[in-house]
């Protein structure tokens, strides 16, 4: 295969050389091809973090509902929601904006501050967007790897905040790793910043975490440095088709650049409707995520009881070492009717991602890992 970039057509069109320069994002397989390939046809979908409970039927009943209107322009400004979600998170709608998916909430933000040759930190592994929409900007990424035993590496982040990066964005629970940043670990990384520096932390996997980890949106009030907090209806919400998610700025002149930078009407009728109505069933969203929480600690101690290295996580998935190249284990495991995701960037290319599905499918999983470790 040819690797090299390709700045520019056949017939001459020359691109952005840092757009046609970006990685790949590295999305979960589609599930028809993996009917092809596996020949079955109940494919356990444990790639993309998805909720296999699926959502509140209040969201279903708002979708077939008459006062929804495709052939009107939704609302640009998405007032109702973000009135609702100013409500439950004592915060001035002022300072919402709502992304379709909080994917496009890391694109504007990395449009509204970056500008080229600036300097962004994260992580590594990392969740791709993070390094991947800074890198459309022009801007430098710099990523601090995971500990030994699959932590945040707090003392290389301390250092790499306080030279003063244009961003910094962090997923807490971290995508794809697991574990959560405690308060004192979070208050520690607050106190790095310089001024000039936005903190993003990217909370789409809030509502998995326990009691014990802390609310960032609340830490980062106490603060008084820029940031953003991200979250997300997708995953707990199960509704990651529909593609809501939103940002949670420190001040309403932050939130007035990065609406700036996304399209007007990003946000559909049927997205806004939907997302309302699940505010409106938080109990649905609870009894999931507290189904998922037992499947994950399950599934994580039949992990480590096959021998697995398994991370600590606060989300709906599990990472692991799975002691070779995860993409041949992922190889077997589709020709079980099983999607998962292995890991490809460099140097962490062991690692396996599952995301918890339904028992039933949990269960496949572990029988496949076992075969498998058995050849
Ligand atoms: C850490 C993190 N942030 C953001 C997203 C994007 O979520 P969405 O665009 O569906 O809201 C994801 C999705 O997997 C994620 O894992």
């Amino acid at each position: 295969m040819d690797n090299s970039v390709k700045t520019a057509s056949s017939n001459g069109l020359a691109f952005n050389p840092d757009v046609a320069a970006l990685p790949p994002y590295n999305a979960g397989m589609n599930v028809a091809i993996a009917r092809s390939i596996s020949g079955r046809n109940d494919i356990a979908r444990l790639a993309s973090n998805e909720n296999p409970d699926g959502c509140s039927p209040a969201v279903l009943a708002a979708l077939a509902s008459p006062d929804l209107e495709p052939w009107r322009y939704a609302d640009p400004a998405c007032t109702t929601l973000r009135g609702a979600l100013g409500l439950k998170l004592g915060v001035d709608a002022d300072r919402i904006v709502i992304g379709n998916g909080s994917e496009e909430m890391i694109a504007a933000i990395s449009r509204a501050i970056l500008v080229a040759g600036a300097s962004v930190l994260t992580v590594v592994p990392s969740f791709g967007l993070h390094e991947i929409e800074p890198l459309a900007q022009g801007a430098t990424v710099a990523k601090v790897a995971m500990t030994e035993d699959l932590g945040f590496d707090l003392t290389a982040l301390e250092q790499v905040i306080s030279q003063g990066p244009r961003v910094v964005f962090l997923s807490s629970p971290w995508n794809p790793v697991g574990p959560a940043l405690d308060r004192p670990a979070l208050e520690r990384l607050i106190a790095a910043v310089r001024p000039g520096t936005l903190l993003v932390l990217d909370e789409a996997y809030f509502e998995f975490a326990d009691a014990s980890c802390p609310n960032g949106l609340e830490v980062l009030r106490q603060s008084n440095i820029p940031h953003i907090v991200l979250r997300t209806f997708s995953k707990a919400y199960g509704l990651a088709g529909l593609r809501v998610g939103y940002a949670i700025c420190s001040d309403a002149d932050l939130a007035r650049v990065v609406t700036a930078a996304k399209t007007p009407f990003n946000v559909n009728a049927a997205a806004q409707a939907a997302a309302i109505a699940a505010l409106g069933d938080e109990a649905w969203m609870q009894a999931s995520v507290a189904r998922l929480r037992g499947e994950r600690e399950r599934v994580a101690a039949s992990l480590d009881a096959l021998g697995f290295k398994v991370a600590s996580s606060q989300t709906n998935f599990l990472f692991f070492d799975c002691r070779g190249d995860s993409a041949t284990l992922a190889a077997a495991l589709l020709q079980e009717g099983i999607i998962v995701k292995a890991w490809r960037e460099r140097g962490y290319e062991r690692y396996l991602r599952a995301t918890i599905g339904t028992a039933e499918d949990n269960d496949r999983l572990l029988r496949a890992l076992e075969k498998a470790a058995r050849r």
